[in-house]
């Protein structure tokens, strides 16, 4: 693989807002890019993370649950959602967070996410991470208990036909990015 290669893949990765409700999308596949995601690095390797594929008749219910004041509307022909959980991380990782005063946690299940819609670009699926959600309605919808955090959720799906992957609108470098030695 070449660097232009993720250059490629980058570019093409975007937010999609708008699925094909008419195609469906392989339980083997959706299962795939999560294990894929699953490989991701996090601190102390404490992957505190959980996921939850949801597809079908569930897919379309939880839809209410990132469209609060008419939000995310494109969410309804998504034919499945993956849920991100927060979990269980281990001891190191918590405690390193308190010492340096970071949130290894979120950042960690960040990174996760980025491999995710990565590894669903490559399949040649869409993606739109979610995160105007309503967690109450989203863990109503799955059975899910109080207790249980859902920092966003990943909509997947295949783009409707003919819509164009637009082009990156990012800062400037120099606003971002600086190199010293
Ligand atoms: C944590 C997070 C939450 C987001 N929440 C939403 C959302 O609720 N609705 C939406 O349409 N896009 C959402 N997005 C997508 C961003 O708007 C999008 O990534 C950004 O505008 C850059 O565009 P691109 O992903 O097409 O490159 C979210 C992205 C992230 C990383």
């Amino acid at each position: 693989m070449d660097i232009k290669d993720i250059e490629m893949l980058y570019l093409h990765r975007q937010s999609c807002r708008s699925f094909d409700p008419a195609k469906p999308l392989a339980d083997e596949l959706l299962t795939e890019i999560c294990r894929l995601a699953l490989l991701a690095p996090s601190a102390c390797n404490s992957q505190p993370w959980k996921l939850l594929a949801v597809t079908g008749e569930k897919a379309k219910k939880l839809a209410a649950g990132v469209q609060d004041l008419g939000m995310n509307k494109f969410a309804s022909d998504a034919p499945a959602f993956i849920v991100v959980m927060e979990g269980t991380g281990n001891l190191t990782a918590t405690v390193g967070s308190r010492f340096k005063n970071t949130d290894f946690l979120h950042n960690d299940i960040g990174i996760m996410t980025a491999h995710l819609v990565l590894a669903a670009d490559a399949a040649g699926l869409s993606t739109c991470i979610l995160g105007w959600r309503n967690e109450g309605k989203l863990r109503d919808i799955l059975g899910l208990p109080e207790k249980v955090r859902i920092p966003h959720i990943i909509a997947v799906g295949y783009a409707a036909e003919g819509y164009e992957i637009r082009e990156k609108k990012r800062k400037p470098m120099g606003e971002t990015f600086s190199l010293i030695r």
